[in-house]
């Protein structure tokens, strides 16, 4: 099993040669979820060292995460943030939401992690306005643009959000190939590149990543 990626497979290699995943609980938690749900849907190593890399430009200490799964980013994002800050992470999937308890219960930065189990829809409203430094939206695509409307007022000024996906497979590119949910993509990405709100940039790794910084 191979993770999404646009790249061709000697560039792809080449990247993930490289990287090296904070510990090994990272590691056996990828390949376990990968195993037990029968594809990968978690973000990819060389994505975690990049989100990595961006929580520990912006200095994040606060970060919300939209789809947990088995907590392969959540674990990225809290062992780059470090001891004393906050990962609220959100996820739907009563079973998925269980596996992630038990990796955070045996991970060293899992105590930095707070697991709320429900929808985006219902959580995000209860979170704390203009407090979080990085956002992370990684749910259901189809819902990326009320994401982005419930995300917009967790973030400081400064705040940086970063969503995964967002070249979905090249079908941004290709509207014969559109699924209902490419159209949600490319409005979500068009939004933030037309913003003056949003400094934003769209970076092909993985199945692409948006990243934007918020201006005012
Ligand atoms: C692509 S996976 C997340 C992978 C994870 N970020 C990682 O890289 O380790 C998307 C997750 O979002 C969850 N999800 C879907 N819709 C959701 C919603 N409305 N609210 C919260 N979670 C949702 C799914 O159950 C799924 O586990």
């Amino acid at each position: 099993m191979t993770h999404r990626t646009l790249l061709n497979p000697l560039l792809t290699a080449y990247l993930r040669s490289g990287v090296i995943e904070p510990d090994p609980l990272l590691t056996e938690l990828r390949h376990k979820a990968a195993e037990a749900e029968g594809e990968i849907i978690q973000i990819s190593p060389e994505q975690g060292a990049f989100l990595a890399a961006l929580v520990r430009i912006c200095k994040a200490r606060r970060i919300v995460e939209i789809g947990t799964h088995w907590g392969y980013s959540a674990l990225w994002l809290a062992s780059a943030a470090g001891h004393g800050a906050i990962v609220d992470t959100v996820e739907v999937d009563i079973t998925r939401a269980q596996q992630a308890e038990m990796a955070f219960n045996s991970h060293p930065f899992g105590t930095e992690i707070r697991l709320h189990k429900g929808t985006a829809r219902a959580v995000l409203p209860t979170l704390q306005h203009r407090y979080y430094d990085l956002v992370f939206i990684d749910g259901e695509k189809k819902e990326y643009l009320e994401y982005l409307n419930l995300c917009t007022n967790l973030l400081t000024k400064g705040g940086v959000l970063i969503a995964d996906n967002t070249l979905h497979k090249g079908r941004v590119a290709t509207p014969a190939l559109y699924k209902p949910s490419t159209g949600v993509i490319v409005e979500f990405n068009r939004c933030l590149l037309e913003s003056r709100n949003w400094f934003t940039s769209v970076v092909p790794i993985g199945d692409g990543m948006t990243v934007a910084v918020r201006i005012t």
